[in-house]
């Protein structure tokens, strides 16, 4: 048993149809537990920074914006094998491909507004909690 942490964004489409509870429920539901959790409306410089791996994508400028366009919800989980479970709990990227009951299926508007981040790997989790978030803020 693996018991991982990995990062979340509950974003911009989904703070601003108010669906921050119903987000949580279903990482809940799926055995993670929200150990540091904080609301916060990015500039354009930190949407920038924390995608800057996306910067030669083409769809940069578009994901950054809409980043930094209306309040996030950053948010660590916790739980056996966290990293995948919350990427299963989430769906594909692309809510046209997202399984029957995942969270981007019920709730994301398209590839860009698509309602939740995650961290993709150890490595990358690691870093994007570092980015929002203290030792001090991680309680367990
Ligand atoms: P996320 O998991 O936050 O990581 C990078 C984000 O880029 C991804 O979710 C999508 O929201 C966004 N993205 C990926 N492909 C596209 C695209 N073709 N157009 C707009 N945004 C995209």
């Amino acid at each position: 048993m693996t018991i991982q942490r990995t990062l979340s964004i509950i974003k911009p489409d989904a703070t601003r149809r108010n669906l921050t509870g119903r987000i949580n429920a279903k990482f809940e539901d799926a055995g993670l537990r929200i150990v540091a959790q904080k609301r916060l409306h990015l500039s354009l410089a930190q949407a920038q920074a924390f995608y800057a791996v996306h910067k030669d994508r083409p769809f940069f400028a578009e994901l950054t914006e809409f980043m930094a366009s209306a309040p996030v919800v950053v948010q660590v989980l916790e739980g056996e094998d966290a990293i995948a479970r919350n990427r299963a709990v989430m769906g594909a990227t692309n809510p046209a491909n997202a399984d029957a009951g995942t969270i981007r299926k019920e709730f994301a508007l398209s590839v860009g507004e698509n309602s939740v981040h995650g961290s993709d790997a150890p490595d990358t989790a690691a870093q994007e909690i570092a980015f929002f978030f203290s030792g001090l803020e991680l309680v367990g």
